[in-house]
């Protein structure tokens, strides 16, 4: 691969999903974007590159996706589920009471294993969130993926297991890119965004707190991976007191998002 191919390949990969690959990672680009290149009978990068650069999208579109990460598993690094069900969650239902509702939005939720895991926290409060309303939004950057691959992966097959239906019916899949407009979503009580940040660069990380603090309730919760923080970053965001990964919006700063600041419209169609 030519320099200029790989500086064409990492700046599309920047504006397509946010990716910043640092300038030593040629390899990482060979090993993940070969197989890809004989499968569409190429014989290397630089005919993948000269392909893309001819303006062939659904092979652009093969090359984002390999090149991203979705490892991803239940429950996983296990303390953020602790703390959504001891503190996060007892916490919203005594300051939801009057509402009775509650609505978690999981970004750059993989396969699903988060978001269902989200579920079954929320399934295990029992009789505290009986007859409340209950939302999960799923969102992911990979079109068609989801879905095909969820219904294969949670049927059940011989010896495999199905997720119950009521579970899977708590979640709601959606495309979406968080480099884009995501304020149509509405006003969220709990917001996890794990393990996706640690790819974008230190701008777009900032860029992307603001606007997740403009969607987060004044006493919601912002959930980032373990490898992930808003120290140093962005000061929309204050570490939860004794919860590592868990963050709440910045007092100091004049708390502007929640359903307050809704469009009454968004507000109204996000319930
Ligand atoms: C390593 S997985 C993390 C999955 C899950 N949050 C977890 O912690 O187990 C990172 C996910 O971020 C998604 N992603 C990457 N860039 C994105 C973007 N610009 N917008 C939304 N999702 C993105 C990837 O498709 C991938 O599924």
């Amino acid at each position: 691969m030519t320099p200029s191919d790989y500086e064409y390949l990492r700046k599309l990969l920047k504006e397509r999903s946010g990716l910043d690959l640092s300038a030593d990672k040629q390899y990482l680009v060979e090993s993940r974007l070969m197989p890809l290149a004989r499968k569409a009978g190429l014989g290397g990068i630089p005919e993948l590159a000269q392909k893309m650069r001819g303006g062939a999208t659904a092979l652009t579109s093969e090359v984002v996706e390999a090149m991203t990460t979705n490892e991803t598993f239940f429950f996983r690094d296990k303390i953020p589920f602790d703390h959504l069900k001891e503190t996060v969650l007892p916490a919203l239902i005594k300051a939801r009471a009057a509402r009775r509702s509650i609505r978690i939005w999981c970004a750059a939720s993989s396969t699903g294993q988060e978001p269902y895991s989200i579920a079954m926290c929320l399934k295990e409060m029992g009789a505290a969130l009986s007859g409340w309303r209950t939302e999960i939004v799923a969102t992911e950057v990979q079109r068609g993926l989801p879905i095909q691959l969820l219904v294969k992966y949670f049927t059940q097959q011989g010896e495999l297991w199905q997720l119950n239906a009521d579970i899977r019916a708590m979640v709601q899949h959606k495309q979406l890119n968080l480099l884009q407009d995501f304020s149509h979503l509405g006003a969220f009580d709990v917001i996890f965004c794990r393990n996706v940040l640690i790819y974008f660069d230190q701008d777009t990380k900032a860029h992307i707190f603001e606007r997740i603090a403009k969607i987060l309730e004044a006493d919601g919760v912002l959930a980032l991976g373990a490898a992930e923080s808003v120290v140093g970053i962005s000061d929309a965001f204050k570490p939860y007191p004794d919860r590592r990964g868990l963050y709440r919006p910045n007092p100091a700063r004049g708390h502007a998002g929640g359903v307050a600041a809704m469009p009454l419209r968004v507000a109204a169609s996000a319930r």
